[in-house]
C-alpha cells in the first residue's frame, strides 16, 4: 500500500469500527438461521435483530417497535415519501436535501403530488418561517434534513416539527448525517419519521433504518413477507442489522467524548491554517463538529482535491453524490456564494479516527499546495 492515507471524508462514509468488524466476523460464522423460522437457529437470528432494534431505540429514546430496518438511508427516504403521500397531496421540502429525496419529486409529480421547495438561508439553514409560509390546505408531509451533508449545518428540527404538528401535518427528517454526531431524542422532538444509515457512523454499508412514530401510517415500498411489521419484506440482513445496532450504541454512548475530541481537532486545524496566513471562509453556521465546507479563495477546489489525494489525503469537492462533476454546488449558489467562490470550495470532514498529527499533515499539505499554486501564477 505504500504511504499511509489520511481519509478525511467522514461525511461521505466511514470505515467500519474495528470493534464492529471483529464482532461481525464472529457473528457471521455462528448466526445463519432465518429469523422467521421457529427453530433454534432461526430464533438466535431473531434475537440478534431484536437486540439491535433496542440499541437503535435507546440511541433515539424511541420504542423498539418504532424502528424499521431497511437497506439504506436512500430506501428509508423513498419509503417515507412514496408511502405517505397520495394523489392530490402537497409536500414541502428543501432544495439541499439528498438526491434520495429530490430525485423522488418528478415521480411524485407524475402521481399528481405537488411540492414546494424552500432554499437554505445564507447560513445554510432552513428557516421555520419559510416552511410555515408555504403550508396550504393540502400539505400532508414536510421533509427537512436534520444535518446537511455538504455543510454539516444543524437545522431547527424541533421548531419545524412544532409547526407541522400544530397544523396536523406529518414531519419527516433525514437524520442520516445526524445520528451518532448529535443528541437525538424523539421523545422530546415533534418528528413522525426519521431516516438513518449505518455507514455514516462507522457501521456497515447497505443497512439503514427508519423511525416511525407509533400510530403513524405508512405503506411499504417492498411488498412480500411479513418482516418488519410487514413494512419491509425480505429475509433480514442480520450482520448489517447487528452492526448498525452496535454502531448506534457506540456512537451515542461516546457522543460527548467523540465531540470533545473532534472539536479539539477542529480548532487545531483552524489554528494551523491561520498560522500559515491562508485565506479561507467556512460556509454554514451551527455545524456538527468536524465538517468543514471551506472556501480557499482563488484556489480551484477540484485541483485541491486531486493534489491532496496525490499527497495521501482524501477530501471531497461537494458531497459524494455530486463530486465527479466540476460544476459549482447549486446549494452554495443558493446561499448567495459567488460562482468563483463555489468553485474554490471543498469539504473536509474529520472524525473520531483522526489524531492531531493527521490534522497537521492535512493543514501543512494545504499550505504547501496553495504556496505552489501562487508560485505558478507568479
Ligand atoms: C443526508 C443523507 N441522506 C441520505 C443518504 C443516503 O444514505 P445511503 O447511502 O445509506 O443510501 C446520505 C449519504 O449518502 C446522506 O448524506
Amino acid at each position: 500500500m505504500g504511504m499511509k492515507r489520511i481519509y478525511c471524508d467522514i461525511s461521505a462514509t466511514t470505515p467500519l469500527d474495528p470493534q464492529i468488524s471483529e464482532f461481525l466476523i464472529d457473528l457471521n460464522k455462528h448466526i445463519y438461521g432465518n429469523p422467521s423460522s421457529i427453530h433454534r437457529e432461526g430464533q438466535a437470528a431473531k434475537a440478534v435483530i431484536e437486540k439491535s432494534r433496542r440499541q437503535l431505540a435507546n440511541a433515539l429514546s424511541s420504542n423498539p417497535e418504532e424502528i424499521i430496518f431497511t437497506s439504506s438511508g436512500s430506501e428509508s427516504n423513498n419509503m417515507i415519501l412514496k408511502g405517505v403521500l397520495n394523489p392530490g397531496d402537497h409536500f414541502i421540502t428543501s432544495s439541499y436535501e439528498h438526491p434520495a429525496i429530490l430525485k423522488v419529486l418528478p415521480f411524485l409529480e407524475s402521481k399528481n403530488i405537488s411540492a414546494t421547495i424552500v432554499n437554505p438561508d445564507k447560513n445554510g439553514l432552513i428557516l421555520p418561517s419559510d416552511i410555515e409560509e408555504n403550508i396550504n390546505a393540502n400539505t400532508r408531509l414536510i421533509s427537512i434534513m436534520w444535518v446537511n451533508n455538504e455543510l454539516g449545518t444543524i437545522n431547527p428540527i424541533s421548531e419545524i416539527g412544532s409547526i407541522a404538528r400544530k397544523r396536523n401535518i406529518l414531519f419527516h427528517s433525514d437524520a442520516v448525517q445526524a445520528l451518532g454526531k448529535i443528541y437525538i431524542n424523539v421523545a422530546e422532538t415533534p418528528v413522525d419519521f426519521l431516516s438513518m444509515s449505518a455507514h455514516k457512523l462507522y457501521g456497515p454499508k447497505g443497512i439503514g433504518a427508519l423511525y416511525k412514530r407509533r400510530g403513524s401510517k405508512l405503506e411499504p415500498l417492498i411488498h412480500g413477507g411479513g418482516q418488519e411489521q410487514s413494512l419491509r419484506a425480505s429475509t433480514e440482513n442480520i450482520g448489517g442489522i447487528a452492526g448498525f445496532g452496535m454502531a448506534a450504541e457506540l456512537s451515542t454512548s461516546k457522543l460527548e467524548e467523540n465531540t470533545d475530541h473532534i472539536l479539539r481537532l477542529e480548532s487545531y486545524f483552524l489554528n494551523l491554517l491561520n498560522e500559515q496566513n491562508i485565506s479561507y471562509t467556512i460556509n454554514g453556521t451551527k455545524r456538527i463538529p468536524g465538517v468543514f465546507n471551506i472556501t480557499f479563495h482563488g484556489v480551484n477546489g477540484q485541483d485541491l482535491v486531486l493534489q491532496l489525494d496525490f499527497s495521501g489525503i482524501g477530501i471531497s469537492f461537494g458531497s459524494a453524490c455530486t463530486s465527479g462533476t466540476v460544476k459549482a454546488s447549486e446549494m452554495l449558489l443558493e446561499m448567495g456564494i459567488t460562482k468563483e467562490d463555489a468553485l474554490s470550495t471543498v469539504r473536509i470532514s474529520f472524525g473520531k479516527i483522526h489524531q492531531l498529527k493527521d490534522v497537521k499533515k492535512v493543514a501543512d499539505s494545504i499550505g504547501e499546495i496553495l504556496q505552489n499554486s501562487v508560485k505558478e501564477l507568479a
